[in-house]
């Protein structure tokens, strides 16, 4: 999901008033934004409609400083709802994962939560293993300790049009909040219907003349330590090279960064967030569709010019004062496809009623299956539709509030580790370039601008980019000794190029390494075997004890690493039983999904288990940490 970041929220002392009206809250756990824009919408929608509660929308990280905190405050809530993303392998995101851990990971507390009423909606894609995973543990357990749930759990699946999701959930809850919420005195307050206002920001142009140059605002190296999401760190791009060779008709970039003297560190197996720019080409497109000069010089405000909130809290954050052509290079995803909203604000300023009219119907119920098969199988792109759609030409301040989500920066698995490249943040990044059901060419934003970067190597006036480091918790054993099973085919290899590094840097430094064995899979041997030299030189100074490869298009047959682990499984059985650590990395649909399978059966086979038994030793394997997946 592309969707806005989120804003920065400003913590002050919290005061609780006390005004006879009741209290709900809203909380959220998101990552790219939707599950916060859902309390959101939810909460301004609610505020409309029931005038005798107050509704608070909270970042669950904020709620409480440690577990007692939660323990304590939640006792206390009387109705609360809950909207959960699921990321990655069923994690929660990070604002959530505090809260989570503690929650599901507490002791009994019997039924201390016979106070709340309460709503859970998951955000997550059905096309992954642990579908909604977050959430519907979340419900259960609120359920488990004295928790009333109003509407059963929404599982809002992003494969599909997840706003449909989430409406579709809320209209089954007002009915229960009318009970709750409804003043007496005004039978019409429930029945009010409530549209939902486009967003808008407040638009202030700028003489150009007098203004500062664009880079000061985006992120740069300030003595700042601290780097996040919010903080990035301007890194220059020191290398790149094409890893597939000129066989391929596929494109495969390894790229390092920079990152000396800015104070930016991470570790074998973390993360870089990657804020990109979109290409020029699709920057001059978008300026020609909105119809306005590139270097309009402009800045957009959450405030009336009195310095009041504009009324709706779901505005994203503002960024800095810059052109047109810096805000839709930087700020503004244009080729992802847009939600319904955002089809509805095109609506709203289509000069063309038949366009409008088109653009609503597309966006409303009745619309939904037109929706799902023109816009979204079609992978029609925001700019592309606002081709179609010619006449809507939204204002600037409906434009990057309503229309064009924020660009969001994209995660790569570092493919170095800091003790053979402390200065440098390595990335292998598979070039995403395809056809769509329309014949568009869709260039992925961040692999194509690494594809055409400018390295260091090359040029004095190099590429560079903001960049901050996610830590995970896929690491190496701490002790060097245990066997660990790698399975990383594709650009699933690039955590283990670090693991591999860290373990020649401590093979290196005398420390003794247990067995290794990396299973790596690519179409082609003369094609896409990538690091293919580096692997052969870590068997030969022993960082890896031994490397098994699947070329999936060599034979009349695909042959898969789990085809090649299921003829190891003596070996991968034996590392098991010794203590050993499994690791997975790569795609999460097809290979992780079959890989866990191959597991699974390898361990009933080989322990003479039944299925059961040895679903329950895979799980044990994964709860203790031994078994780690890095998936997409
Ligand atoms: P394919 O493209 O020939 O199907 C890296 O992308 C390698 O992973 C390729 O060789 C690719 O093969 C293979 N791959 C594709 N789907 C897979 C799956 N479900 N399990 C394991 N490997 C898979």
């Amino acid at each position: 999901t592309v969707e806005p970041p989120r804003p920065l929220i400003v913590k002050g002392p919290e005061v609780e008033v006390d005004d006879g009206k009741k209290k709900v809250t809203i909380f959220f756990g998101t990552q790219t934004g939707t599950a916060e824009g859902f309390a959101k919408a939810l909460a301004d929608e609610a505020k409309a409609r029931y005038e005798k509660a107050t509704f608070k929308v909270v970042d669950m990280d904020d709620y409480a400083a440690d577990d007692e905190e939660y323990e304590e405050k939640l006792k206390k809530e009387t109705l609360a709802f809950f909207f959960l993303a699921t990321y990655g392998d069923g994690e929660p995101t990070d604002n959530a994962a505090r809260f989570y851990k503690w929650f599901t990971e507490g002791k009994e507390r019997g039924e201390w939560l016979q106070k709340l009423q309460y709503g859970v909606f998951g955000l997550g894609n059905r096309q992954y293993e642990h579908f909604n995973k977050v959430a519907k543990e979340v419900d259960e357990i609120l359920a488990e300790q004295g928790g009333k749930c109003l509407v059963p759990v929404g599982l809002g699946d992003d494969d599909q049009c997840i706003e449909d999701d989430f409406t579709a959930w809320r209209e089954m809850l007002w009915p229960e909040l009318d009970q709750l919420l409804r003043d007496e005195d005004d039978p019409t307050t429930a029945t009010t219907p409530y549209t939902a206002a486009i967003l808008e920001y407040r638009v202030v142009f700028h003489d150009s003349a007098n203004v500062l140059v664009d880079d000061k605002s985006w992120g740069s190296a300030n003595g700042n330590t601290v780097y996040d999401v919010q903080h990035p760190c301007r890194a220059n791009v020191a290398v790149r090279k094409e890893l597939h060779t000129s066989e391929s008709d596929r494109s495969c970039i390894h790229l390092e960064f920079d990152i000396s003297g800015t104070g930016l560190s991470y570790e074998t197996g973390d993360h870089v967030g990657v804020c990109c720019e979109n290409q020029s080409e699709v920057v001059e497109e978008a300026v020609s569709l909105l119809g306005l000069s590139p270097d309009t010089y402009f800045s957009v405000h959450t405030d009336k010019e009195d310095g009041t909130p504009i009324s709706g809290s779901s505005l994203p954050p503002p960024f800095p004062p810059c052109t047109l052509r810096t805000a839709l290079t930087r700020y503004a995803d244009l080729l992802s496809s847009p939600k319904k909203s955002a089809l509805l604000a095109l609506a709203a300023h289509a000069s063309d009623p038949t366009e409008a009219d088109r653009l609503r119907q597309l966006a409303s119920p009745a619309g939904k299956d037109e929706y799902a098969q023109w816009v979204v199988a079609s992978q029609r792109s925001l700019l592309e539709i606002m081709a179609e759609f010619s006449s809507a030409r939204p204002p600037l301040g409906v434009f990057f509030a309503a229309v064009a989500p924020r660009l969001q920066p994209r995660y790569y698995s570092i493919s170095s580790s800091p003790k053979m490249a402390p200065s440098r943040i390595h990335v292998t990044c598979a070039l995403v370039y395809e056809k769509t059901p329309t014949g568009r060419i869709h260039k992925g934003v961040c692999s194509t601008w690494m594809k055409n970067a400018v390295p260091l190597e090359k040029s004095h006036d190099c590429s560079w980019a903001p960049i901050f480091v996610r830590q995970s918790n896929f690491k190496l054993p701490v002790d060097a000794k245990v066997p660990i099973i790698l399975i990383g085919p594709g650009t699933g290899l690039a955590p283990f190029r670090g693991f591999l590094q860290e373990r020649l840097a401590l093979k290196e430094a005398g420390v003794e390494l247990g067995p290794s064995v990396l299973f790596f899979g690519c179409r082609n041997c003369k094609m896409d075997f990538i690091y293919e030299d580096e692997l052969n030189s870590f068997i030969e100074t022993g960082a890896l004890s031994e490397l098994v490869v699947a070329f999936s298009r060599e034979g009349p047959t695909k042959l898969y690493v789990q085809h090649r682990m299921t003829e190891k499984a003596a070996d991968i059985w034996n590392m098991i039983s010794q203590g050993g650590y499994i690791y997975v990395c790569g795609d999460a649909k097809g290979m992780a999904r079959d890989v866990h399978r191959t597991l699974h059966t390898i361990v009933q086979e080989q322990g003479s288990l039944d299925s059961s038994k040895a679903e329950s030793m895979v799980k044990n394997l994964q709860m203790s940490g031994r078994y780690l997946r890095d998936v997409w």
